[in-house]
């Protein structure tokens, strides 16, 4: 069998992909259902479609990367596009050249998408608004979004626990710079999770909170806010730890780490407060010790390593519809 004999099944109809609050539930569950297919793909013995062959991807990133990088890489190749990897530090931009004239430079030479990592919340969007003939896809800006991330990971609860409508999804650590937590606010909210945010206030986004509050019809109303991390795993069915985005931080956001630790840590212990079939979460890279115990990370209720699988799958998929699924219709 061919993907030919089993495309994506329908399309999103998007020429960019730049963060969840984009996506209907009807958009996610057209991600999970093309998932399905690619996850066929990427378990067999040989990793290999023509669905992308001729089609060019270009990666583009200005800050480190092990997982979306090589993923997106993974995903183009086994689809049969070609993929170029550029860096920040081997590129012009070490000569002075614009990010803008960077992207037109790839679009001059016929890239059909380029997947873009930058340190500045918005670079994917700016790029967005310039191209014409190149689908962008953000793969992290600054702490705004990372809509990759949150797919995969509403990909990963739906396939561990059935669905995701009403689960208690708690999200703990540094929520203010966390661009994952943030594209999986929407993600969840749309989905219709039950969240609960936990960190300390002072890596709370106060600024969103308050709007919030102010606002009765705000999209994220419902989230709840729990400083006490003992009482937001209470019934929890899904637990996502967070990194401290510490090159993002500015001083004074934490006593020490190891007080951080003792208040917002996941341990083995602390677990026990959550359902007995809850699901463990790391979007990536890990500081075990800090936010999540090595036990944890590895144990028997992780599915860190199953998110990392999904990425993957989630970025064939998204890769497939964005270069083929709408070519027809979209005015690229
Ligand atoms: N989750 C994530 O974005 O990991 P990388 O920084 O390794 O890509």
């Amino acid at each position: 069998m061919t993907i030919k004999d089993t495309p994506a099944k329908k399309s999103l109809r998007q020429n960019h992909i730049l963060d969840l609050d984009e996506f209907s539930k009807s958009d996610i569950e057209v991600i999970f259902d093309n998932t399905d297919s690619m996850m066929e793909v990427l378990n067999r013995g040989i990793r290999k479609v023509p669905a992308l062959r001729g089609k060019t991807v270009i990666t583009l990133f200005f800050e480190a990367s092990t997982r979306t990088r090589v993923s997106f890489e993974q995903a183009g190749k086994i689809l049969s596009a070609d993929v170029i990897n550029v860096s920040s530090d081997g590129s012009s931009n070490k000569k002075g050249e614009s990010l803008y004239n960077t992207a037109l430079t790839l679009q001059a030479m016929k890239a059909d998408a380029i997947v873009i990592r930058h340190q500045h919340s918005g670079a994917g969007y700016f790029l967005a608004q310039q191209m014409q003939s190149t689908s962008i896809i953000n793969a992290g800006d600054g702490m705004h979004a990372h809509p990759t991330q949150s797919l995969l990971d509403l990909y990963t609860i739906k396939k561990h626990l059935g669905n995701i409508q009403s689960k208690k999804v708690v999200i703990v650590g540094d929520l203010l710079y966390s661009r994952v937590a943030r594209s999986n606010l929407w993600g969840l909210t749309t989905m219709g999770a039950d969240i609960v945010l936990c960190g300390p206030n002072t890596l709370l986004p106060q600024d969103f909170l308050d709007q919030r509050i102010d606002d009765v019809s705000h999209p994220f109303k419902n989230i709840t806010i729990e400083n006490d991390l003992n009482k937001a795993l209470n019934g929890a069915d899904v637990v996502m730890a967070l990194r401290l985005q510490s090159e993002r931080q500015k001083a004074g956001h934490l006593p020490s780490l190891r007080e951080y630790s003792r208040k917002f840590g996941i341990s083995s212990e602390r677990l026990k407060l959550a359902r007995s079939e809850a699901i463990v979460m790391h979007p990536g890279p890990m500081n075990e010790g800090v936010e999540i115990e090595p036990d944890v990370a590895h144990g028997p209720q992780s599915v860190i390593e199953s998110q990392v699988t999904t990425g993957v799958a989630i970025r064939m998929a998204i890769l497939y519809d964005l270069i083929t699924g709408t070519n027809s219709e979209k005015e690229l």
